[in-house]
């Protein structure tokens, strides 16, 4: 493993970032501007006559020995830093209570943290720790795909065990860290870029991981979308499943454009960047059909609304919806909120199965969809 570059920034400055990230995604316009997840040109064919019990739809699925109520992620947002601690212990009341799974954020500052003592147990920061709250949950540990070049499968191993969780999820965020300043609120100079663009030799990077972690390997993208050459590449490297994070929802070249005045006029121009959620999800299952990967996981996100989004992208052809942002103020506001939202979003989706005359998981698909 290399040893990080000599600019990069410290576990303050990174933690500084995960703050500001918590509070613009809360209270930021940070949106596309004119793109959108394309599912609001999709439309259910509802039935008046769904001839059957709302109470006898089953939308439980089983996933690496873990039950799912119904397919639904809260996906991975938080942790590290004080605020993320709450954040994220809601969630986890939330997703235990209602059957759903769970993603933590990246714990980049646990690996980070740990330093040179890679052989002691990794520090207890706030935010990864959840397992006593949602002892059920697939739970879902997280790293930047980047990351690779500084830590190896051991490293990667520590972290889902100090998490507790079921698989890692690695996010590959290449224009977040392009665009991405220094430390909030400096002047950067022009080129002095905070993020990590190394990009070069991931997919062996993922490979290797793959094959050495005894846990299953997701890979996601953050909310520009992986497209079909991305899902055919990790296909290949051997991944277990793949989240396509689509376009439509929250933008991270925005998130970080306004932490630094720089960062922003770099970032005007990615404010419709990426594949749209309804295209990634679409051609991300043709992917897997074609290489006859059933077993491999396919989740959709990016910018996913309210359950009937959720139906919507499992139609066409997502095994788990993911949603973030959209669940990040109930997070925040305490257990009870997040489970709140959390019971509204798997309602929502429940009654609209039913509505659309679906009983099961395996009832979604395609033909349940029109096209606008
Ligand atoms: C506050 C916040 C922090 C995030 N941090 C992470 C992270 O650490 N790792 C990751 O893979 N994705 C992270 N994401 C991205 C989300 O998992 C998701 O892919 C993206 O926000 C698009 O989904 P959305 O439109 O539902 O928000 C974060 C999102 C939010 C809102």
């Amino acid at each position: 493993m290399t040893e990080p570059p000599a600019s990069a920034p410290s576990p303050e400055e990174n933690a500084q970032r995960k703050r500001d990230h918590l509070r613009l995604s809360l209270a930021g316009d940070i949106g596309f501007a004119t793109t959108t997840t394309g599912l609001e040109r999709l439309r259910v064919r509802a039935r008046a006559l769904p001839e059957r019990e709302l109470r006898d739809v089953d939308l439980s699925t089983e996933l690496w020995g873990r039950r799912l109520a119904v397919p639904l992620l809260i996906s991975c947002m938080t942790g590290g830093v004080s605020e993320a601690g709450p954040v994220n212990r809601a969630l986890a009341v939330a997703a235990q209570q209602h059957g759903v799974a769970l993603g933590l954020g990246s714990g980049r500052l646990l690996l980070d943290r740990a330093g040179g003592r890679r052989s002691m147990q990794l520090d207890r920061l706030p935010g990864f720790h959840v397992r006593d709250v949602a002892p059920d949950v697939l739970l879902l540990a997280n790293l930047g795909a980047v990351q690779l070049h500084q830590y190896g499968p051991a490293d990667c191993a520590r972290l889902v065990g100090q998490c507790g969780a079921d698989a890692l999820v690695l996010h590959l965020n290449a224009v977040q860290e392009a665009v991405q300043a220094g430390t909030a609120g400096s002047s950067s100079p022009p080129g002095a870029r905070g993020g990590d663009t190394d990009f070069a030799g991931l997919t062996e990077r993922i490979a290797r991981l793959c094959e050495a972690l005894p846990a299953p390997v997701i890979a996601k993208e953050v909310g520009f979308g992986l497209g079909p050459a991305d899902v055919a590449d990790l296909l290949d490297a051997g991944v277990a499943g793949v989240d396509v994070a689509g376009a439509g929802g929250t933008n991270w070249a925005r998130v970080e454009g306004l932490r630094d005045d720089r960062a922003g006029r770099v970032a005007a121009a990615f404010a419709d960047w990426g594949w749209p959620t309804a295209d990634a999800v679409r051609e991300a299952r043709g992917i897997l059909d074609r290489h006859v990967r059933d077993d491999v996981l396919l989740i959709g996100s990016g910018g996913l609304l309210h359950g009937v989004d959720a139906l919507k992208v499992l139609c066409l052809g997502a095994d788990v919806a993911g949603v973030a942002r959209g669940l990040l103020a109930a997070g925040a506001a305490g257990p009870a909120a997040a489970v709140e939202a959390v019971g509204v979003l798997s309602e929502q989706l429940r009654i609209a199965a039913w509505a659309a005359g679906a009983r099961s998981v395996a009832d979604l698909g395609p033909a349940l969809l029109i096209s606008a």
